[in-house]
């Protein structure tokens, strides 16, 4: 670092940058535009319905005519990729999730049917068995555990169907160790090596997911809670052991989950690494700012996009969130 000019009152004084718009601008350090968005999408089954989501204002699943639509709509407004979750029928969910792995399931479909309309869109795909599972877990539930090199057999076969769809990038989100060196090899051995691997390297165990888990229905199967396997909100270190696991397994870009409790998570890796770090502004953000505004306590607009600026000067590359096409549209 170079030495810090303080500078000193009155020849130096700060506020003479800020006096103008044009100036702000020319001195801003961050900037937020839509190609640093990525919009997480809700998929359903059926032919042109869309089912709000009460905890999440603005949010609704999609079927997968819709998707395409509204994928159009994004790409035109400059974000480069959005995010598949399904919302599967409770009858399908069994205690392996296998339908994870159904090369039809309503994942792959919706898969397919965005990257056949809209080729130059980014498709990336959650890989994790909660919205199969009928326990709520990301992988096999077994004696209040998740067995974890069982789950990331299961987790292979379904990222080799998401690939098969079309799926550009491939998003492990169930915290298994060893994981990304498994999909690695799964993929390159089936001739996927161009497929992307985005790993959520360091997702804590959070609260803030509730909103997210009643939007694919995973709520009310799930048991216990997720802390054996999701990081401890306590720790920080142990965050950058994620991150380099997973880089030596094959990861092209990491991600911190949840992302404004989170910032201090995403400079140290940013700082330490120096490879893509994605943030996800994860369901209960999102749902906190919504709440605020529709109660009118605060403008919603100008904290989001405030919000993701904070994202930025953390240092995050991109960042996930569900209310990126306004935002996109707002930053016109
Ligand atoms: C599950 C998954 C979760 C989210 C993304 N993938 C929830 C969880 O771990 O329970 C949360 C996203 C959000 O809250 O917006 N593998």
């Amino acid at each position: 670092m170079p030495p810090f000019f303080p500078g000193s009152y009155p020849a130096t004084r700060l506020r003479r940058p800020r006096l103008q718009p044009w100036s702000r601008n020319l001195v801003a350090e961050h900037v937020l535009r839509p190609a640093d968005l990525i919009w997480p999408v809700f998929v359903i089954e059926g032919k042109d319905r869309q089912e709000p989501i009460a905890s999440m204002p603005g949010v609704v699943r999609l079927s997968i005519d819709l998707l395409v639509k509204r994928a159009g709509e994004a790409k035109k407004l400059g974000i480069p990729a959005i995010a598949i979750f399904p919302k599967i029928d409770a009858k399908l969910k069994t205690p392996d999730g296998k339908e994870s792995w159904n090369p039809e399931n309503l994942v792959c479909r919706a898969v397919a049917a965005v990257k056949k309309k809209h080729p130059d869109l980014g498709v990336i795909c959650d890989v994790a068995l909660d919205p199969f599972n009928s326990d709520g877990h990301d992988g096999i539930w077994l004696d209040g555990d998740v067995l974890n090199d069982a789950t990331v057999e299961l987790l292979c076969r379904q990222a080799l169907v998401q690939a098969e769809a079309g799926c550009d990038v491939i998003a492990p989100s169930d915290m298994m160790d060893g994981r990304i060196g498994a999909i690695r090899g799964a993929l390159d051995a089936a001739g996927f090596s161009h497929v992307q691997l985005l790993s959520y390297a360091a997702k804590y165990a959070s609260a803030f997911y509730g909103p997210f888990r009643d939007a694919v229905g995973s709520k009310s199967a799930l048991k216990g809670d997720k802390k054996t396997y999701q990081m401890d909100p306590a720790n920080s270190d142990e965050a950058l052991r994620e991150v380099a696991l997973d880089l030596a397994e094959g990861a092209d870009m990491v991600m911190v989950k949840p992302g404004l409790p989170y910032l201090d998570i995403i400079r140290r890796i940013k700082d330490n690494f120096k490879v893509p770090t994605l943030a996800y502004q994860v369901s209960g953000e999102y749902a906190m700012l919504k709440a605020a505004d529709r109660n009118g306590w605060l403008d919603g607009d100008k904290a989001m996009q405030e919000t993701l600026l904070a994202f930025k000067r953390a240092g995050s590359d991109a960042i996930l969130t569900y209310a990126a096409v306004d935002v996109a549209r707002n930053l016109g």
